[in-house]
């Protein structure tokens, strides 16, 4: 395993901001693993697991620590039933490989979650969604190294408290555990309308009946084209904000001014509003604000076009957030981990 010192951050993440990682080093394997947290324990350091760098940006001061790569591959069928199947793979496969596996072999699941940068490590922690499915509805365990108790553990779906863009992994369990090995249930019927209403009208318009998840990955694939920059040309993190989630009374207060407020019902009985829509009535659509432009297609992705570190971002970021927290009186959450 060999340790790199002094490594630009902004070469690793998709937003290509901040600064540079103390120590840096690719991990293939559960020994690996073990011996770097022991050596970053023994000199006291911080660690931080990166994926594919789409969900992370980074300080300008950079991080004093060890950036940690997985490189854990592998997939393995654990189990086949005549209308399941159990597969268990490596944190460090690239997703949207293993989404490609899955729909070539007619399975269900994550066909919809296809398109996304980023690593099979990493889908959990964010709890990846879109366009009608989450990964947490197929993820079955999840096997990791406990920092904590130095063990190996099996995590089951529960013990993550999955919801929305959120698990324990980076909100109360930050830092403890490191994903090694995920463990999906797919299904062998196939996908199932109602479909999330761009699929279904990508459906209608190449008059698709028939519905297989290569159809369903080919819709998604197309509308995400069109909807989303390609971080290899332009440099962005996707959603930069969560969608907001406000309350029953917070709705009522909102529609007397925004009648037209778009709005998705949560099944604890909140709102999920699209923050898209907020940056969108707040004027930022398109605009550009230190050097980092707010999409044109969808206001809840910002590019980076022209700033030269983290502070233009923040700056962005603090500028958009607050003009929502004083127009609509609504928190907007950032969606990507800062380090
Ligand atoms: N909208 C606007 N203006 C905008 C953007 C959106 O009015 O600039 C409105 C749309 O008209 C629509 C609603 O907002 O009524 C929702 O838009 P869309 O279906 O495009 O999805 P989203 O809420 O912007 C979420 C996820 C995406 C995911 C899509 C599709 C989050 C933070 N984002 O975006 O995930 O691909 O749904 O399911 O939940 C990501 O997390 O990086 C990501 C791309």
């Amino acid at each position: 395993m060999e340790i790199h010192t002094n490594i630009p951050l902004k070469n690793f993440v998709t937003m290509r901001l901040g600064g540079n990682a103390r120590f840096m080093t690719d991990v293939r394997s559960i020994d690996e693993i073990i011996a770097i947290i022991d050596r970053a324990a023994a000199q006291n350091l911080p660690f931080y697991i990166l994926g594919g760098g789409s969900n992370t940006i980074v300080h300008d001061e950079g991080f004093d620590g060890i950036v940690i790569r997985n490189r854990i591959m592998g997939q393995e069928i654990l189990s086949e039933t005549p209308s399941e199947v159990s597969i268990r793979v490596g944190a460090g496969e690239q997703w949207d490989e293993f989404v490609k596996k899955t729909v070539d072999m007619r399975l269900t699941g994550i066909e919809a979650l296809s398109g996304i940068p980023g690593t099979v490590g990493a889908a959990p922690v964010q709890n990846i969604g879109a366009y009608g499915q989450e990964v947490a509805e197929t993820i079955v365990s999840l096997d990791a190294y406990d920092t904590q108790s130095k063990t190996l553990v099996s995590l089951s779906n529960d013990d993550c408290r999955f919801s929305y863009r959120n698990s324990i992994f980076r909100d109360t369990e930050m830092v403890r555990y490191i994903i090694t090995f995920v463990t999906f249930r797919l299904y062998k019927s196939a996908p199932q309308p109602p479909f999330y209403e761009a699929v279904q009208r990508y459906l209608d318009e190449h008059t698709i009946t028939i519905y297989t998840p290569q159809v369903i990955r080919d819709a998604v694939l197309a509308i995400r084209t069109d909807k989303l920059p390609d971080p290899k040309l332009k440099p962005n993190n996707g959603s930069f904000f969560k969608n907001a989630i406000i309350e029953d009374w917070q709705l009522t207060d909102l529609r007397e001014t925004y009648p037209d407020i778009p709005t998705y019902n949560m099944p604890d009985g909140r709102y999920k509003v699209p923050t898209g829509w907020l940056i969108e009535q707040a004027g930022f659509k398109g605009k550009l604000l230190h050097g980092i432009r707010v999409h044109d297609k969808n206001a809840l992705v910002l590019i980076n076009e022209s700033a030269t570190s983290f502070a233009d971002l923040a700056s962005a970021r603090d500028e958009i957030a607050g003009k929502i927290r004083d127009t609509f009186r609504i928190l907007i959450e950032q969606e990507p981990l800062e380090i």
